[in-house]
């Protein structure tokens, strides 16, 4: 399985917070079956550090590689980020391309503030469409507007946005809002990937083992398949993704 959403290189966010940290997120992730982890510091966070794309972002990508490598831990780690959406820079930080996308692919992963408006974050997802990118809508059942009205989310799924789903969420450990929603777009069969957005080796989790007897009583195993497996294999790979109800 793949993770395409995780905060594990370490010290660079509010994810895992040292060497030892980052390797047991690692090793927990190998042990339930994720062979494949894209890197997804959170980028342009006011207050904390940046994670453009960049020297800074290269060097400490390749320190992590480098220790896992000296721990023997097989782990295929790839580069990306969780872009937080601000409205004031975003078509900046857009032009001079500065963002990490997936694993270098047309697929970028974007955050919002919890409590952000449902229209100022449509215009953002379709600035970012208008720059040739796909937007990756991280966490959707989380947010306010979602919440309140899903149908929020079924409208970026129409437009062609991937909808990619928190592991806690569906196991009720991120409030009793985002387990609803994220219940609810996961039985209308519009998200596309479920992620670990995993921060540290004990609360926020790598790995889906826990996941997948939940997931197992609310959609089919080729459903799982795609979110778990498929659709994050064609993202690294910068392939289309067909809407999941095209694929059954
Ligand atoms: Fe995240």
């Amino acid at each position: 399985m793949i993770d395409l959403h995780c905060h594990i290189i370490p010290l660079v966010d509010d994810g895992a917070e040292n060497a030892e940290a980052a390797c047991e997120m690692a090793a927990h992730a190998l042990r339930s079956g994720v062979d494949t982890i894209v890197c997804t510091p959170h980028c342009n966070l006011r207050g904390a550090r940046p994670n453009y794309r960049g020297r800074d972002y290269a060097k400490c990508f390749s320190m992590f590689r480098a220790l896992l490598k000296q721990r023997g831990i097989p782990l295929r780690i790839l580069p990306g980020c969780e872009l937080f959406a601000h409205r004031s820079n975003l078509r900046q930080l857009l032009d001079s391309k500065r963002v990490v996308t997936l694993n270098h692919s047309r697929y970028l992963l974007v955050e919002f503030s919890f409590h952000a408006s449902g229209e100022s974050m449509t215009s953002s997802l379709e600035l970012i469409a208008r720059r040739g990118l796909i937007p990756v809508v991280a966490h959707p059942e989380r947010y306010d507007c979602v919440q309140h009205d899903p149908s929020l989310a079924v409208c970026w799924f129409a437009k062609g946005y991937i909808i990619q789903l928190n592991k806690g969420s569906i196991l009720g450990l991120l409030g009793e809002g985002a387990y609803h929603a994220g219940t609810h777009l996961l039985a209308s069969g519009i998200a596309h990937v479920i992620a670990s957005d995993a921060h540290d080796p004990r609360y926020r989790t790598t790995g889906f083992q826990s996941l997948l007897p939940v997931l197992s009583r609310l959609c089919s195993p080729e459903y799982i398949q795609l979110l778990l497996e498929t659709n994050p294999d064609r993202i690294i790979h910068d392939r289309h993704i067909p809407a999941p109800e095209q694929e059954f």
